[in-house]
């Protein structure tokens, strides 16, 4: 599992003890490493992606916080990529065979779960997925003139999302957690893979500041206007559409609705990690969290959210 630590290097190991550390929700032990909390696992993960990992020009990144449209983003960006080789409308599409995250590597996953996966043996154009940090990203990703497409998500949604999926995942670790410490500790960032915040303004202001870069892009646009959203992502990967149609099929092909209903996505699927797809479709809905949040915690995730977010142009 990835939030396990059996299977640490002495390296990884050696560094920890060195790195500040807080008792969290989700897993006990987490660890501060260029400015996020980790777990230990996806620590390994991120040192050996920083390490061996080897960007190319062609490469595409999806990059997200978790619980903020990984598997939406992955199942459209391979449709739309893919959509020579795989027509979308053919009715034996590898999307309906199979979950988005075994189509789509997880970089910095793959790096704790499977350290001997050869990535150059990925089709080309490559397309993967990551939680890091921008500043964290491998220097090649930096580099290269490889394209990142971010997704971000309003943070009382995602924050619900997180939580739900977490207490699925480690239903004993997480069972007296209280929501209230949680939500405090996420809005202060001392939460795992936090601050959330920090790691949204660093790809935002890089979108502005490179474009032809990083493309960022919100769960609650791709969900309100959908064909307009895969356009502009098509077209920031150099791979514009002709017909409207083609978009059209895209988005039923990816929407909540039909994937959530595959039976690869149904109860009793799991991915090599343990973790069951049916776990990554829950609601699939913006502004769901007023069933989980009391309105005390809303109110002190979108304080935060107009501290951090203030002046940047950026808002939900
Ligand atoms: P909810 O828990 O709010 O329902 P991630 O993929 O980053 O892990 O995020 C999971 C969230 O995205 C879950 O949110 C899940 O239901 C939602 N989701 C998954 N697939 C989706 C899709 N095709 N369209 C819209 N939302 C989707």
């Amino acid at each position: 599992s990835l939030l396990r630590d059996d299977d640490l290097t002495q390296e990884t190991r050696d560094l920890i003890s060195s790195l500040p550390s807080e008792k969290g929700w989700l897993v006990s032990q987490m660890y501060q490493f260029q400015g996020r909390w980790h777990a230990q696992a996806l620590l390994q993960g991120l040192l050996l992606c920083q390490k061996h990992f080897e960007a190319k020009d062609s490469d595409i990144i999806l990059a997200t916080n978790p619980k903020s449209g990984t598997t939406w983003l992955k199942a459209l960006v391979f449709a739309l990529i893919n959509r020579h080789n795989f027509p979308v409308s053919s009715g034996n599409h590898p999307l309906l065979v199979t979950n988005p995250h075994l189509l789509v590597p997880f970089l910095e996953g793959v790096y704790y779960e499977s350290p001997n996966f050869d990535f150059s043996k990925l089709p080309s154009p490559r397309l993967m997925n990551t939680h890091l940090s921008l500043f964290s990203l491998p220097e090649s990703i930096k580099s290269s003139s490889c394209k990142i497409v971010y997704c971000c998500r309003n943070p009382k949604d995602m924050f619900v999302s997180l939580w739900h999926f977490g207490r699925k995942l480690a239903p004993q670790e997480t069972a007296d957690y209280p929501i209230e410490k949680a939500v405090k500790a996420f809005c202060e960032g001392k939460f795992i893979g936090g601050p959330f915040w920090d790691h949204v303004l660093e790809y935002w202001y890089a979108s502005l500041e490179n474009p032809n870069k990083v493309l960022f892009v919100t769960y609650e646009e791709l969900k309100k206007q959908p064909g307009d959203s895969i356009k502009r992502i098509a077209e920031f990967l150099g791979c514009g559409f002709t017909g409207e149609e083609e978009v059209k099929e895209i988005v039923k092909l990816c929407s909540f609705e039909s994937l959530s209903c595959l039976e690869v996505n149904k109860e009793g699927n799991k991915l090599p990690n343990g973790v069951e797809t049916k776990a990554f479709f829950r609601k699939g809905e913006i502004g769901g969290w007023g069933d989980t949040l009391s309105d005390s915690m809303a109110e002190e995730i979108d304080r935060t959210m107009e501290e951090k977010f203030q002046g940047s142009g950026l808002k939900f």
